[in-house]
């Protein structure tokens, strides 16, 4: 198996990776993993997830592989015969989150030697991290990378017949895989992936070495699995991808517009969201689709990470401050109502308190109806872990704090201007915290509290906002559609 072992993070995916048709593989894992049962059958699995949409997607189709194995899900760690581990890479912070999981774990699988424990996702595509593993976490199974995923059913097999950790981790793409089996979360909403990878290569970010070069679905099977959960009852998508402007780049026949408006006729779905938008290859045309669209939702994640030029360019964002502000004017005229949210990372390399004035600025400038703030952090193997970096890490916590603070108030502001009004409300089940109201969203992403039957569940509702968090709003079924606003 030549495309298997060992990566040199470095060198993962240097070749721009154009996969022809024939890198696609449609395979019966179904039948697959029945072949190898029974070593599911009567068995308990659980699956840590951490990071990003698509980490949460992979760990859905990880529990439909496991699911078709015969597993079932564990109710505690206890109870687990499989628990795996599916990281994120991207800060620092993560990772260690993770070893420490890692960590107090030991007793139990002292305890119960043929519990299989197993590490995958981006961590796992990191050389220094195998290392690690080798080193001080002996005890785990099976460590396997983010482009063998679909390869679950053989390495649970081979963990849990070897007595050595089993290694697979391969350090570029192979065949795409279509046909995976999914257990989705949720029956109302689902993650569809329309690509993978990023070709962007901003210099603080490891995704490019962990998830490749990008490549995208076929247009066909992406409106096929919308069109299947349509019929499966599912009312909305959000389409997924690190970089979702450069879709169909590589296939060179649609781009990422085309695709958002064959989704868009499909019956049944009634929202569609996307994420993640790069501001660099934000077009015109897409602008207009998602205006067009109906069933299009009017919010855009759009990070903008730093309203500093200088910084900008040396993040390698492709895009200045100037030109942000500009499309996002164009945006709020073509959709009106549209809501914004964004990413910033704070202290990165050499940043000065005056650049990070600018980032401030900028905030208080677009108004974003909410923000995920970063504290910088290193990366090996990326350029940006190579700049000297010397603001000290308090000031940096400072920058933070004070960002933060900015953008609550703003976010609070927002929804504050809500109170009153009637809005759709995609309601999606109970809420987390309280099995006695139900949580439902907005077509802006923002997340309501109502009280009302639990039928409503799968259904949009005219909800009358009548109170307003930071984070929140909380709202009643208003009798009539007449006046909803998105
Ligand atoms: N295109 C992807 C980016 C994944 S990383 C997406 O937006 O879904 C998500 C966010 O993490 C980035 O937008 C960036 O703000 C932050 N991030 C990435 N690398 C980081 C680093 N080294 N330190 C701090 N934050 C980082
Ligand atoms: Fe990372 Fe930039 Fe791509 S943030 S995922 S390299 S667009």
């Amino acid at each position: 198996m030549s495309e298997l072992i060992s990566i040199d993070v470095q060198n993962a995916g240097t070749a721009y990776h154009r996969p022809a048709p024939a890198d696609r593989e449609r395979v019966d894992y179904r039948a697959l993993a029945r072949e190898v049962d029974p070593v599911g059958r009567g068995k308990r699995y659980l699956i840590k997830t951490y990071g990003c949409q698509m980490n949460e997607h992979d760990s859905e189709i990880m529990a439909g592989m496991l699911e078709e194995m015969g597993f079932r899900p564990a109710s505690s760690e206890e109870e687990a015969d499989l628990i795996l581990f599916n990281t994120c890479a991207v800060r620092e912070n993560a990772e260690e989150k993770v070893f420490g999981e890692i960590g107090r774990l030991k007793p139990l699988k002292l305890r119960h030697p043929e519990l299989i424990l197993g590490l995958c996702g981006c961590m796992a595509q990191e050389e220094s991290v195998r290392a690690f593993v080798r080193d001080k976490f002996p005890y785990i199974d099976v460590v396997f990378g983010t482009h063998n995923l679909h390869r679950l059913p053989e390495l649970v097999v081979q963990a849990a017949e070897s007595r050595e950790t089993v290694f697979e981790v391969w350090d570029r793409p192979g065949r795409m895989v279509e046909n995976l089996p999914k257990l989705r979360k949720s029956g109302v909403k689902a993650w569809v992936n329309i690509q993978y990878g990023c070709n962007k290569y901003c210099t603080y970010c490891i995704v490019p070495f962990t998830r490749g070069r990008e490549r995208s679905r076929l247009p066909e099977d992406v409106v096929e699995e919308v069109r299947q959960l349509a019929r499966e009852g599912f009312k909305e998508v959000t389409l997924l991808g690190q970089n979702v402007n450069d879709y169909g780049l590589d296939l060179g026949t649609v781009d990422f517009a085309d695709l958002l408006r064959a989704v868009n006729e499909v019956p049944g779905i009634e929202r569609i969201r996307f994420t993640t938008s790069n501001p660099w290859n934000f077009t015109d045309k897409l602008i207009d689709v998602i205006a067009g669209g109906e069933k299009i939702c009017e919010h855009i994640h759009l990070p903008v990470q730093s309203g500093n030029n200088r910084i900008l360019k040396r993040m390698n964002r492709g895009y200045t401050r100037e030109a942000y502000l500009e499309l996002v004017h164009k945006i709020r005229e073509r959709i009106p109502g549209v809501s914004l949210t964004t990413d910033i990372i704070v202290g990165f390399p050499g940043e000065t308190e005056e650049q990070f004035l600018d980032t401030l600025d900028l905030v208080r400038q677009v108004e974003f109806d909410n923000a995920f703030t970063f504290l910088y952090s290193p990366r090996k193997g990326t350029a940006a872990a190579r700049m000297k970096d010397d603001t000290p890490a308090e000031e940096k916590k400072d920058r933070l704090r004070r960002l933060m603070e900015v953008q609550y108030e703003i976010s609070r502001r927002h929804n504050e201007r809500m109170v009153g009004q009637v809005v759709e409300v995609l309601v999606e089940g109970e809420s987390k915290t309280n099995p006695d109201v139900l949580a439902g969203r907005t077509r802006t992403n923002k997340l309501v509290l109502l009280r009302g039957p639990k039928e409503l569940a799968g259904r949009l509702v005219p909800v009358r906002i009548t109170e307003a968090q930071t984070w929140l709003l909380r709202g009643e079924p208003a009798p009539v559609l007449e006046g909803v606003s998105p």
